[in-house]
Order: structure tokens, then sequence, then C-alpha cells
């Protein structure tokens, strides 16, 4: 079978510059983006959400048109996840007016492998993001009848991985992931097929293993804080096969590569703390 290909996007930002993120270059960097998709003639485009800074309801509706008359051009099928910019000041309904497009939950089977778009609830509240019950349900029904590897796309990670030298989330990791994530991460335990994961919005590139599953987040189109003053100008190719491999293009360039198999494989599951294990305890009860 021939591997599937998909484009990646995340955190497009378009507006004006705010902080890092350079949103003024987002329509340009946008087109170079369609050059590359009608080179690289991916299965599918995603976009991992954070379309646009959001500014009031009227200006993001504006901004939000604009990132759709962007990917218009697209002949290969394109797909959308809310990321929390999108949805500050619009629903989802709005959201998926402009992009023609439900954007709940979905799978899509490509090639051996299936694509899960988990549209998770992205509004921001003062203590962080909440992850809702019925959110948690359905990827669990996914993983738990899962026949084929899965490619699993948000826009907020859930690996909780460290954010020291993050611009944005070093010093407020509470928004950098669910905080209840430990939830989720418990029930990816449980699956027996390949599994990997791919989010937006904490724009920097990076991997976490995470009991045998890679946790992948994908650079922001115009984030500047890994590359200042220039954007990153980042998409990238994942190829889905007996080897999954993904490359982030631009500034901030990425590899990462792992067989599919690998990431079917879970690991032994951590110890207790040490006070709790006798002979570990023993062992710093005699040197005090
Ligand atoms: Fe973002």
């Amino acid at each position: 079978m021939a591997p599937v290909r998909v484009a990646l996007i995340a955190d497009i930002h378009h507006g004006t510059d705010k902080f890092t993120k350079k949103g003024s270059t987002a329509l340009a960097l946008m087109e170079e983006f369609r050059r590359f998709v009608a080179e690289a003639n991916p299965d599918a485009v995603i976009d991992l959400g954070d379309r646009i800074s959001d500014v009031d309801r009227e200006t993001d509706l504006r901004l939000e048109r604009e990132i759709a008359e962007a990917f218009r051009p697209i002949v290969r099928p394109v797909y959308h996840i809310c990321g929390n910019h999108d949805r500050n000041w619009l629903s989802v309904a709005e959201n998926e007016e402009i992009f023609g497009q439900p954007l709940g939950h979905r799978t899509i089977d490509l090639g051996g492998w299936r694509i899960v778009l988990w549209s998770a609830d992205t509004l921001v509240r003062t203590d962080g993001f909440k992850l809702s019950e019925g959110d948690f349900i359905w990827l669990a029904g996914v993983v738990r009848s899962a026949d084929r590897p899965l490619a699993i796309m948000s826009h907020v990670p859930v690996s909780g991985h460290a954010q020291e030298s993050n611009y944005y989330f070093e010093r407020n990791p509470q928004f950098s992931c669910y905080p209840n994530a430990d939830r989720v991460r418990a029930l990816l335990r449980a699956a027996t097929i390949p599994v990997v994961w791919f989010s937006g919005h904490v724009h920097w590139n990076t991997v976490t293993m995470v009991d045998g599953i890679p946790h992948v987040t994908v650079q922001s189109l115009t984030e500047t804080f890994t590359c200042h003053p220039e954007p990153a100008g980042t998409w990238g190719l994942l190829e889905l096969d007996d080897k999954v491999t993904w490359e982030a293009f631009g500034r901030d360039p990425f590899r990462f590569g792992i067989d599919a198999a690998a990431t079917a494989r879970r690991w032994v599951a951590p110890l207790p703390s040490f006070l709790d294990v006798p002979e570990i305890r023993s062992e710093v009860e005699f040197k005090r």
C-alpha cells in the first residue's frame, strides 16, 4: 500500500503583529504554502487551528474569511480544527460556515491509516482549558475500536511536555495542555495499534515520547521566537507507512522518524514514588 501523505500547517495567526507572532506575513506565507501543496500533492491538508489572532467579532469574521480564501485554491482535501484564537469571539458554527465543513470530531480513513481529527473544546478560561466528558468519551471510543493505526490531530497537545524556554508557556504551563490530559494519556496506554499524535498551539517543533507514542508539536507559520525577527514559515509533510516520518520546513526545520510498529509497543509502567518502593526506600534511609 502506498504511504499516506498529509501536509500539516499550524497556528497561522493571520492578523496584526502581536508579541512574537508576525501575523502580517500570514497571507504571503499562505501563498508559498499553496505552491508547496500543489507540488507535493498530499492525500490531505490539515490545519491544526489558531488561524487568526483574534481582535473582536467583526474583525475575526473578516480574518477567518481571508484565511478561507487563502485555502480555497488548494485542490487536495483540506480539513480544519479550531484553536483557542478561532473561538475567542466566534462559535464553532460560525467557523463551520466560513470553512464550509463540519468542525466537530471526525475520522478519515486514508490508505491503511485512520486520521483522527480530535476537535476537543479550545475555549480558554482563567485557569486554562477544560476537557469535556463528551470529548474524552469520543476519543475513548475511537481508540478502543481502532482496527488500524491512528494519526491523531488536535490543537492543544496532551503530552504535558516541558515548556522551558517557550516564549508563551514557560511561565504559563497550565495554558499549554489540558489540565486533565493524564486521563487521555492513560486512555492511549490501552491502544494496541500504532499511534502518533500531532498538535499545534505551543508554537514550536518538538517530539515527546509518552509510553511509546510520539507526540509531535508543529511550529506556527508566523511565529518568530525561535528565529527572531523572521517568521518560522513552517509547514510540513507527514508520511504514514511502515515508517512514520515527519519533516517540517521553513526557517525552523525539524525531522522525526520512527517505525510504526514501535509506536504500538507500550512501555513498562513507571515506578511509584521511591519512598513507596521498599528496595529504594531502605537504601535512601541507610544513606541518611
Ligand atoms: Fe497559537
